[in-house]
Formats: C-alpha cells, structure tokens, sequence
C-alpha cells in the first residue's frame, strides 16, 4: 500500500513527525531532568524504555474521560516492543493479568508490543453476548466476529461466558482462549439480600487504545487499572443496554415498581453499588468508591496545578453515573484538548491536523 492520501508531501511528514519527536524530548527533559540525544530528520527516532515508561504514564495523566489517574507515576510499564509474534503476544498477555491481579490487590499495568499487532477486543476480558439475549449486549457484534472467527460458543449459553481474544498481524487473525486461572471473577452478594446471581471480572484492560507520543504510534498497548464500584454497578449491570438488572432487584428487595415515583429505580440503582462494593471488599479485590476517588481526583487537580500543568478533562465522563452531584468534580469545570499528547487514542480517531502518524521502529 503505497499510495498518499496525505496533503503534506514525504519530507513534510518527516519533518512533523520530527518536530514532534523534539517537542516529547523537550517534555522528557523538563520532567525527567534527563536530556536526551538529539534526534534528527536523519534517524527516526527509537525510545528508550525509560522514555517509553514516562510517555505512557503521561499518557494516563493526559486522559481527558479517566478519574483515576491520580496514581498516574505508578503505572507499571512493560516494554515488549521486541514482541509481535501473536503466541508470544497472549503469553505476555497471560503474565500482564497475573501481574495486574497481585493476589487481588490490583496493580496498573501496560503492556507495549511490537508495531504490526493489532487487538480485535475492545478488553481483553469480556462476555459474550448472545442473539437469544443472554450475556452483554454490548459485546454481540464481537461475539459474531469471533464466532466468524471460528469460536465455538459452550453450548449451554450464561450471561457470563468468558470470549476468546483475536490477536491480529499481517499474517492473519488468530484466536486463543484464555485459561481459567487467568480470570478473576467476583460474584456478587448484596449485603442483605444475599447471592445475586452475577459476577463481573476484577480486571478492566483496554486492547484497543493506541499510545502515540513523539510522531509515532504503538496500536497494541493494553492497559489495565482496577474498578470503579459505579462502572459495573450503575453502568454495566445497570444500563437498559447492558445488563438491565434493576427490575428484577427492586422485586428482590421489595420495592414498590408500578410507579416510577417511588423512585424504585435508584434505590435498586444504590442496593446494586453496594453489593458491588461489599462483595469486592469481601473477596479481596481492590475497588473504588466514588465519593473517595473523586476527593482523590481533586487532589490530582491541586497537584497539576502547582506543578504548572493544565488537567485535560471531560466533564461528563470525569462525574460518576452515581449522585454525580454529591461529588467535588460537579461543579468544576473542565477543558478537553484532544490531540494532547502523549496520549490514549482510539485508533480510527486521527489528530485534528490529518497529519498522519509514523508507526513506532
Ligand atoms: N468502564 C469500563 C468497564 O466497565 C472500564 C473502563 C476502564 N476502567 C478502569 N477502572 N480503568 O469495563
């Protein structure tokens, strides 16, 4: 594939890609303290795994929807550019989720591969999703393009069927299963309602986000960090798009649902968190709350500032889907810029400028 589609000519991407290459060097040094070898239009620019380390941490403190990134210096980076053979690729896939777990005390963790890889999943966990209604609706079109794939579904189909992942190269798609022992599932018991009948797993790991700094751009590059009670508990398990489960918790309780003015809806919606919260703390596995991660973001906030940095933020993803208005983060006000980087980005969400984006050497 050889033809352009660019406005600007060969040398002009060369030379954007090189300026910023410098502009991340200049970042680099002025947080790091350490100053780098020039680089030039010369010799594409290759770096190191302590420059790599800091962009994807940067990345996280850049992202404008995420409310957790308060622990931003703490992300745990794997270089694994070297790797891109997809075997290869699932076993350090295997090793990030053990990694990431920690005997449930969940550790943020990237994994950064080899430029010709591709993830299919949007997570590397996710439920199937079924014609017949069982599992996430969400996750039904993936689940046909696994099926396409050549996944064979268990035949008794449940809500909570584990998908394979499709890892792709230039040399086709491929499917591997994960093992048991690599997911890590908490069912949820509501405090005094007792067994639900759900679960949700402990790890949210996004294989779909490129990381791009420095004119260049690492497709595959999952990172995990650990859950916020309201993602599964007011969104997931929740949404009438998902899992739709407030109904058949407000019977279990004994609310009164013929009228929507008994507020049937939220309480189920707050029983539902709470069971979230109690059953993770009980099995162990880190989660957080959003009353505390919101004080935990405004912390972020007065950090940046004295630090002399703006906070790239998106107001209605920063507000939690849960008493949003209960929270410090409801009354501020946030900017979002979008080509920030170093940065996450979706990989058919090109820069504003359409310039187009070397790929990592
Ligand atoms: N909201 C997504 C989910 O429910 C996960 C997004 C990332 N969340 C996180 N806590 N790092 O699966």
């Amino acid at each position: 594939m050889d033809f352009d589609l660019s406005p600007f000519s060969h040398s002009e991407v060369e030379l954007l890609t090189d300026l910023k290459a410098q502009h991340f060097l200049e970042l680099y040094a002025r947080e790091t303290g350490e100053v780098a070898a020039e680089t030039s239009l010369a010799t594409p620019f290759v770096p190191t795994t302590a420059q790599l380390t800091f962009a994807a941490r940067v990345a996280w403190r850049n992202a404008a929807r995420c409310i957790g990134r308060g622990y931003w210096p703490a992300l745990h980076v794997r270089d694994l550019r070297h790797i891109s053979e997809p075997e290869a690729v699932f076993a350090e896939l295997r090793r990030h989720l053990a990694l990431a777990w920690n005997g449930g005390k969940v550790q943020s963790v990237i994994s950064v591969f080899g430029p010709d890889v591709r993830i299919l999943n949007d997570q590397l966990i996710r439920y199937a999703g079924y014609p017949d209604g069982r599992g996430d609706p969400q996750n039904r079109r993936l689940t046909a393009q696994l099926v396409e794939l050549g996944w064979q579904a268990p035949e008794q189909h449940t809500d909570f069927d584990v998908l394979p992942l499709a890892i792709q190269t230039p040399a086709g798609t491929r499917l591997f299963e994960w093992e048991a022992e690599d997911i890590q599932e908490v069912p949820l018991l509501h405090p005094e309602a007792g067994d639900l009948g759900l679960r949700w797993h402990a790890l949210p790991v996004i294989s779909n986000m490129e990381l791009r700094f420095a004119g260049l751009t690492y497709p595959c590059a999952p990172f995990n960090g650990w859950y916020l009670a309201t993602e599964i508990g007011a969104r997931n398990l929740a949404d009438q798009n998902r899992y739709d489960r407030l109904p058949e918790l407000a019977r279990r309780l004994g609310l009164d649902t013929s009228r929507e003015r008994t507020l049937w809806r939220d309480r189920a919606l707050v029983e539902l968190n709470r069971a979230v919260l109690y059953s993770f703390d009980r099995a162990g596995v880190r989660i957080d709350d959003h009353h505390s991660l919101s004080q935990q973001f405004v912390a972020f906030e007065e950090r940046e500032r004295a630090a002399g940095r703006r906070v790239n933020g998106q107001w209605d993803w920063l507000i939690p889907p849960l008493s949003p208005a209960t929270t410090p983060v409801w009354a501020r006000i946030y900017r979002e810029d979008r080509d920030l980087t170093p940065g996450f980005f979706h990989p058919r969400q090109r820069p504003a400028s359409g310039c187009p984006v070397a790929h990592g050497a």
